[in-house]
């Protein structure tokens, strides 16, 4: 196998490989085929799910020179290739994160007057542009007030909250979502047949709820279990590598919680977190097994009868032992210190994301939740 990234040797070339987001695709198609393209475009949504996919082929859509591919480019064309190669003048893509954007919003504010020098169209893709500090946003919002006819704009952001609202009522707004379970195995599974190597359904499912949603994690876990693993994947080995945990660990934690033991549970997390487990992974099987904690302890559930898909889930999740497990818990917490439990647990995760101590947010939850 050669060493190519994955995600940059797997992103979607054609709308056609996007996964997950039809409702962005289908309007976007249409837009094209119908010459009704917006001059702002917004991409608000998680990371890796395809905002700045979706700009590039965007970019390449309006500047295909091919007609008979309809809304689709033709990644044959000299635009379309000066695009996917990166070599396109025409297209800018500006980094916020990185740069603030100052002198780069000036200089675009420059450029724009110009007629594009070989594309159609000049496409400004703006990322992370919830980063750009307020001087640049304000030159921003003149420069898409002036912006002449032969210019898009795309911003993609991950915080849409954090722009200025006079720029987001300029803009036409599309809202990526969360990847799930099925639409992840789904790419994981063309990459695979790609690279011929062969894979468990289980092992899919396992690196796909570790990606918690975005498809660069997914793939980024696959390329790491690629480089340790043959020609074929297996359940064990991906458990491993990832350092997976096991719903033993999180039943354990729960009991702890239960019996409202904070410093147990305290000590308990950092025996954890020095055994290698990944904690952001450990958080996402509580919140799972917290989910069917609350299930399981609603009266009137009946496991065995139920053909809900919740109940399926559960059953798919944990082995009979864990489900009794869970029943056993049931009978020693109430509904609404689950909810609770779920509630500061949730709240934690968030933190997770912006904490410089990762294991810190979840101790904060521990004590709040034994504390009242
Ligand atoms: N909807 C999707 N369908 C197929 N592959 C996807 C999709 N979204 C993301 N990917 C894969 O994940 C990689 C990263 O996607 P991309 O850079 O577009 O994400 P993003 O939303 O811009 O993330 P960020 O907010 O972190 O910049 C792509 O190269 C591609 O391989
Ligand atoms: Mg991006
Ligand atoms: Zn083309």
């Amino acid at each position: 196998m050669n060493n190519l990234v994955l995600y940059r040797k797997y992103r979607p070339k054609k709308f056609s490989d996007v996964i997950g987001q039809d409702h962005v695709v289908k309007t976007l198609k249409n837009a094209i085929e119908n010459k009704n393209i917006s001059h702002a475009y917004l991409f608000a949504g998680p990371r890796g799910t395809g905002k700045t996919t979706m700009a590039r082929l965007l970019a390449k859509a309006v500047n295909c020179l091919e007609e008979s591919t309809g809304a689709e480019p033709c990644n044959e064309c000299v635009a379309c290739q000066s695009i996917n190669k990166g070599n396109a003048v025409d297209l800018v893509e500006i980094d916020a994160a990185s740069h603030r954007g100052i002198d780069e919003i000036r200089e675009l504010r420059e450029g724009i007057k110009f007629s594009p020098t070989s594309l159609k169209y000049k496409v400004y893709i703006i990322d992370e542009s919830h980063q750009l500090t307020k001087g640049a946003a304000n030159a921003l919002l003149k420069t898409l007030e002036e912006a002449p006819d032969h210019a898009i704009f795309v911003l993609a952001t991950t915080e849409p909250q954090k722009l200025i609202p006079t720029i987001i009522s300029r803009c036409q707004r599309f809202d990526f979502k969360k990847l799930n379970l099925e639409e992840i195995v789904e790419k994981l599974k063309i990459i695979l047949k790609k690279e011929e190597v062969k894979a468990d359904r289980r092992s899919l499912e396992i690196i796909a709820t570790a990606a918690a949603g975005s498809f660069r994690d997914a793939e980024s876990l696959l390329d790491q279990v690629l480089t340790f693993t043959g020609k074929k994947i297996r359940e064990e080995e991906v458990k491993n590598l990832l350092g997976l945990v096991e719903t033993e660990y999180v039943s354990s934690f729960v009991d702890l919680l239960i019996e409202k033991k904070d410093s147990k549970a305290i000590k308990f997390l950092r025996k954890l977190y020095e055994e290698g487990v990944n904690l952001e992974e450990f958080h996402n099987l509580l919140l799972e097994y917290l989910r069917h904690l609350l299930i399981v302890g609603l009266s009137g559930i009946d496991l065995e009868k139920d053909e809900s898909s919740v109940v399926a889930s559960l059953k798919i999740s944990f082995t009979g032992e864990e489900m009794e497990k869970i029943k056993k818990q049931t009978e020693k917490i109430k509904t609404e210190e689950t909810t609770e439990m779920l509630r500061i647990f949730l709240e934690a995760g968030k933190q997770m994301d912006h904490s410089p101590i990762l294991q810190l947010p979840l101790e904060m939850a521990i004590v709040e939740f034994c504390i009242d």
